[in-house]
């Protein structure tokens, strides 16, 4: 029976456990959108702390699709050798690292050129976005696909599509953003178009061996917008143009309280593994090392992502297999006499 120490493959990636450290802005690069030095570190300390999978926070693929005017980018070639470094430095504490490729869309909040499927407000805080036309559609897709090409030659394990909490993809699958008249609007069938558009462009830069991931909000804390069952649906339509695990979370689209609890969301990674028939990473107010454990052992979740966590303790895995009598993992050799 797997658990929280089980490795875990998936296409050519092998991880040495199933915890993987969730996307976080951390909002501290600047307009260049480089990697600097707290990168970096932030980074590998997470590495060094055993953590077997780290998504880098969502990276802008255009200067416009940024949510701040800190966010990380790959939206020029002259991003490619910051990320290589991180990429690089993160290998070299033995984790594997991918990385969350985004665009906001309305949810920009630098105010530069906001753009969405439809021009309906956030929020106060927010612009209201332009509408999209059809070469904004095609810039935006355009545009996953160099970023891909650029995390391909940073060296890369991992793509992640962002496909949740409201920024731009999320705007054009859910009804409740999306009002266009067109093929990108519409029935489901339409609302996914662009995601499958931009699987499609991806794939054409990021090598079929690579595993490519899509982070989706399984519920939208609306009647009136997706429930976890269209998500399933939507992951089934697209899946077949080369995604191979679903990052699960939720919310964000419209701008509403949620009533979070320790495994809020578990039941809806399991609830699409089940109808997808593909592995999921779930997560969400995650700490304690018996629950993540429970959520691999009962098979409600292929991964798990810890967040707030990691941000507080980078040396969760090593702790807690330490607390669980694991015996296998292997420390750092600097940090052996802890063990
Ligand atoms: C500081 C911070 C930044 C975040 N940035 C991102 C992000 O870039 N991409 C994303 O998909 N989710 C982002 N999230 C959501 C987390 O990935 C995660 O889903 C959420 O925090 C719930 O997990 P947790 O309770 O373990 O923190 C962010 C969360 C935090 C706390």
């Amino acid at each position: 029976m797997a658990d929280i120490f089980t490795e875990f493959k998936v296409k050519d990636l092998t991880l040495k456990n199933r915890i993987v450290m969730a996307p976080m802005c951390m909002y501290s690069s600047d307009d260049s959108g480089n990697v600097k030095d707290f990168h970096v570190c932030h980074y590998n300390t997470r590495a060094i702390g055993g953590t077997a999978l780290i998504i880098v926070e969502a990276t802008a693929v255009e200067k416009r699709g940024r949510i701040s005017g800190n966010d990380l980018g790959l939206w020029d070639d002259s991003q490619t050798s910051g990320m290589k470094r991180l990429v690089d430095e993160v290998h070299r504490y033995g984790a594997k690292i991918g990385v969350q490729l985004a665009h906001a869309g309305r949810k920009n909040e630098t105010g530069e050129d906001v753009i969405a499927p439809s021009p309906l407000l956030f929020n106060f805080k927010y612009s209201t976005p332009r509408e999209m036309t059809q070469e904004d559609i095609d810039v935006v897709i355009e545009s996953f696909g160099q970023s891909a090409r650029r995390a391909r030659e940073a060296g890369f394990d991992f793509i992640e599509i962002h496909g949740a909490h409201g920024y731009l993809i999320n705007q054009f699958l859910s009804p409740l953003t999306n009002e266009r008249k067109d093929n990108f609007g519409g029935g489901i069938g339409n609302r996914r178009r662009i995601l499958k558009k931009i699987i499609n462009r991806v794939r054409l830069e990021w090598p079929m061996e690579k595993p490519l991931g899509v982070r989706v909000s399984a519920y939208e804390y609306d009647a009136s917008g997706n429930s976890t069952e269209d998500i399933s649906m939507i992951v089934n339509m697209v899946k077949d143009y080369g995604v191979d695990i679903v990052n699960v979370s939720s919310g964000g689209v419209i701008d509403t309280k949620i009533d979070a609890f320790p495994g809020y969301q578990i039941a809806y990674g399991t609830e699409i593994k089940k109808k997808t028939n593909m592995p999921v990473i779930v997560g969400g107010l995650l700490e304690n090392h018996h629950m993540a454990n429970e959520i691999v052992r009962n098979n409600r979740g292929d991964l798990i992502f810890l967040g707030r966590e990691l941000l507080r303790n980078p040396y969760w895995v090593l702790q807690s297999s330490r607390k669980l009598g694991i015996d296998s993992v292997e420390w750092p050799k600097q940090y052996e006499r802890s063990k």
